[in-house]
């Protein structure tokens, strides 16, 4: 028998990729039920060859499921994880809502499967930011062999990171530069983003950083080590889909470019494009779609000791979020650790 699976927010960029994951990756679902506000009751989204009806999340009874994939924002999970949690449902959240919360485990499948056990003290697993993951999937087998001391990140994200109608505005305000009369002012990002780079993602913090900044830094520290050190700059980009990052990383013992190929070459989750010629890396016009993290771009940083520099480049909606929560429903599944509901 398999499980009865809710996605809320599955009228969304990451609950539609989670619908198209469940049904490409053979989840053991009996029953999937698609779950919006209001708004989108009725709509239909598809799940392999069938189509599903959209029901309201409001007064939905969670008692019959067994997981509940959750995508619909902070304030949507952080009134409703908890009961649905309560209803004996495990909730994999998308959100920043619980990933601080040290009674919720915040979980890449790549990275630290183990603390998932965790999950029974609320019934609620996070899934981190897309721009953490991704970077975690690729240092975390490096960190294994000589110990990450610090981590300088830029990052290079796409607006299908900030939802479906962030992508509608670069798609809008980019015609309406070619059409007089048409031109769109900036409503989902703080300043136009068509041809343009925005070095703010988030709410500004008291330090300067802000809090996509400080994401970067706080679950990497909680996924990966709390030793590590990470100062992170985060900027979107008019890019649909995928987001890319450069990283400066310094380790405690020598790392030389070829074992860090070598060992990368073998990492779960991994891909290593990396030639020394034009075109010879990874964009993220290439890995819109793709399930891997890609490592391009990898040398020497002779301004530190011990310092590698390399580009990391993923899907967001895919490894940063979609992907990443059916791996954590996956892990509890083979980890026998879900019991099917009443
Ligand atoms: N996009 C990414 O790269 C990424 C990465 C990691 C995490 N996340 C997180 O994933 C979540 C969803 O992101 P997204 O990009 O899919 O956003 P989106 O495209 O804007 O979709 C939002 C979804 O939430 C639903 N929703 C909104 N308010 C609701 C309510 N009151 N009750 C029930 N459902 C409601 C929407 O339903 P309607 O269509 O009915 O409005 C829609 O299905 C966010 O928490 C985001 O931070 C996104």
């Amino acid at each position: 028998m398999g499980f009865k699976v809710a996605i809320v927010g599955a009228t969304g960029n990451v609950g539609r990729e989670m619908l198209n994951i469940l049904e490409e990756r053979g989840f053991p679902a009996d029953e999937i039920v698609p779950l919006a506000s209001r708004r989108s009751v009725g709509t239909e989204v598809s799940y392999g060859d069938k189509t599903l009806k959209v029901k309201a999340l409001d007064n939905y009874d969670f008692s019959d499921t067994d997981i509940c994939l959750m995508s619909a924002g902070g304030s949507v999970s952080k009134e409703w994880s908890p009961k649905i949690g309560k209803q004996g449902c495990v909730v994999i959240d998308n959100s920043s809502a619980w990933r601080y919360d040290q009674d919720v485990p915040l979980i890449v499948p790549e990275v630290n499967p183990d603390a998932i056990s965790l999950y029974t003290r609320k019934n609620i697993i996070a899934n981190p930011n897309c721009s953490t993951a991704q970077m975690v999937v690729a240092l975390k087998p490096l960190h294994d062999a000589a110990r990450i001391k610090r981590v300088v990140v830029s990052t290079y994200q796409s607006v299908s990171g900030a939802g479906k109608e962030a992508m509608d505005e670069l798609w809008a305000q980019t015609k309406g530069k070619y059409v007089p009369g048409q031109e769109v002012e900036p409503k989902k990002f703080p300043k136009q983003i068509a041809f343009n780079c925005i070095p703010q993602i988030d709410v500004f913090m008291e330090d300067g950083y802000t809090k996509e900044e400080w994401k970067m830094l706080a679950e990497t520290k909680k996924i990966l080590d709390p030793k590590i050190k990470v100062t992170a700059t985060c900027v979107r980009v008019p890019v649909f889909v995928g987001h890319s990052e450069a990283v400066n990383v310094e380790f405690e013992r020598q790392m030389t470019v070829a074992e860090a190929r070598s060992i990368l070459r073998e990492a779960p989750g991994v891909m290593v494009v990396d030639k020394r010629e034009p075109g010879g890396y990874v964009t993220p016009v290439e890995a819109a779609g793709e399930f891997a993290t890609y490592v391009s771009r990898i040398r020497e940083d002779a301004t530190v000791d011990n310092g590698l520099v390399m580009w990391i480049v993923s899907d967001n909606l895919l490894k940063g979020a979609a992907l990443n929560t059916v791996q954590i429903a996956e892990t509890l599944v083979n980890r026998k650790l879900l019991r099917k509901a009443a």
